[in-house]
């Protein structure tokens, strides 16, 4: 059976881009950012995004396009032995980041529905903090949202990739960016905003520890849609004209760029306000709306920028169910509707427990960590990097003149000698030593 291809290069472009920017770039990177010291944190992200998140993600996406093949299916092609093992740890790490991604993608819903009732159109910090810490202990309601945002998911993926996935990036996107240009205007132009600017901008270096290290590599992973095989996957729809180069480095600038606008959204606002910087996950959803009750018409600003939210957040979840389901497809021979039926209610299932750990079983915790903590530092900060390194072994050492031949179309670019080198020597010792260090 011929593989489906994504419409244009553009169009793969849009797609993976729709991956990599969701939920990482406008809710984890800013409060990850705040609580670990915000200028030294943007560097040193945008440092490992550019180097190893670039050579992973042009890796990947060759692998995917050298085999047509979806994440288990690429190393068995290639080589097989335990190989594929890497590819089954990656449809893992989709799922579980599925499970807790999607519950703070019904959040996301749930302040469409309070930007709509007006709940939270007010500047003070005391009552937005209030308002989200209440939303979010409440056992029955989150949990309501988080099976919505996945039948939502559920029913783009049954669509199939070309229609569901690609038509959703093209237009919203871009409306997206346009909305937080506007909302990072007014919230620059509050009194007390340009210490939250300065705080992002300025980096310290003398707040750099292990622990940063490991949060920003988990952090550039996770925002990247790396190490988890969706770079495959979408690799593997690719036309082989494409130059997937300078593919994957539209795709990093792209999600870069997002981020570096939420944090600016979004921290001088928490200083403008007065709002904890390390208030953690919420940090996005308590700031925000106090922007907006200072904007006219702040009310449509705020259900526009939550319904955007949740665009952005629907295209990468769409890339998360996406793999899973094409590993069943592939692997056993499902039907594409049944599985991803059954994968759906599984992380529904899956994310319960993480949605009930931020209220109810908040006592309940493994090495200090809550059930949606421990999936979120579980996934980013270990089992990414692990696939990662070996990703880059299996990329540098056993398959290089596969993926050699696939990066260089012909001809035989200067770059793709440092690509080699950087993948066989520095990726692995980077990845080790970031980890290493953070225990
Ligand atoms: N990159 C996505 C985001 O930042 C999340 C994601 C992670 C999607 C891993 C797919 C795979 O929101």
């Amino acid at each position: 059976m011929a593989r489906s291809q994504w419409g244009s290069r553009l169009g793969f472009i849009l797609a993976a881009a729709g991956s990599a920017i969701g939920l990482g770039a406008i809710w984890k990177f800013p409060y990850v950012a705040a609580t670990n010291g915000g200028g030294a944190f943007l560097f040193i992200y945008l440092l490992i995004c550019l180097t190893l998140g670039l050579v992973l993600m042009v890796g990947e996406m060759a692998l995917g396009r050298a085999t047509a093949s979806s994440a288990v299916g690429a190393f068995r092609k290639l080589k097989g032995g335990a190989w594929p093992i890497v590819g089954y740890i990656g449809v893992l790490v989709c799922f579980l980041i599925y499970s807790f991604y999607s519950v703070v993608g019904g959040w996301t819903i749930a302040y469409i529905g309070k930007s709509l009732e007006g709940s939270i159109l007010t500047a003070d910090s005391k009552v937005l903090s209030a308002i989200f810490s209440h939303f979010i202990a409440n056992p029955i309601e989150p949990l309501f949202y988080h099976a919505g945002f996945a039948l939502i998911t559920l029913s783009v993926v049954i669509g199939g990739v070309q229609k569901g996935i690609e038509n959703l990036s093209k237009f919203l996107m871009p409306a997206l960016f346009v909305l937080m240009l506007v909302l990072i205007a007014r919230g620059l132009t509050l009194p007390g905003a340009l210490e939250g600017l300065v705080y992002f901008v300025t980096p310290d270096f003398g707040k750099v520890t292990g622990g940063m290290l490991v949060d920003a590599m988990g952090l550039a992973f996770f925002s990247l849609s790396l190490g988890m095989g969706i770079m495959i996957t979408y690799g593997s729809y690719v036309e082989k004209q494409a130059n997937l180069m300078s593919s994957a480095l539209w795709v990093i600038a792209l999600t870069v760029t997002t981020c570096f606008l939420a944090g600016l959204m979004v921290l001088p606002a928490v200083f403008a306000f007065g709002f904890d910087p390390s208030a953690g996950p919420g940090l996005t959803f308590i700031t925000m709306p106090a922007v907006f009750a200072h904007l006219p018409f702040g009310q449509l600003f705020a259900v526009l920028f939550f319904c955007l939210l949740l665009v952005a957040a629907l295209t990468s979840s769409v890339s998360l169910l996406e793999v899973v389901v094409s590993f069943m497809i592939d692997e056993f021979g499902m039907a594409r509707r049944r599985a991803a039926i059954l994968v759906s209610l599984a992380i529904f299932l899956m994310g319960v427990p993480a949605s009930l750990s931020l209220g109810v079983w908040s006592e309940y915790t493994v090495f200090g960590k809550g059930v949606f903590d421990l999936l979120d530092y579980l996934t980013s900060n270990l089992l990414m990097p692990v696939v990662e390194v070996l990703l880059a072994l299996f990329i540098g050492w056993r398959v290089w003149p596969t993926i050699r031949d696939e990066l260089a179309q012909g001809r035989m670019p200067g770059w793709l000698h440092a690509v080699k080198g950087f993948v066989r020597y520095a990726a692995p010792l980077l990845i080790l030593t970031i980890l290493v260090r953070s225990v």
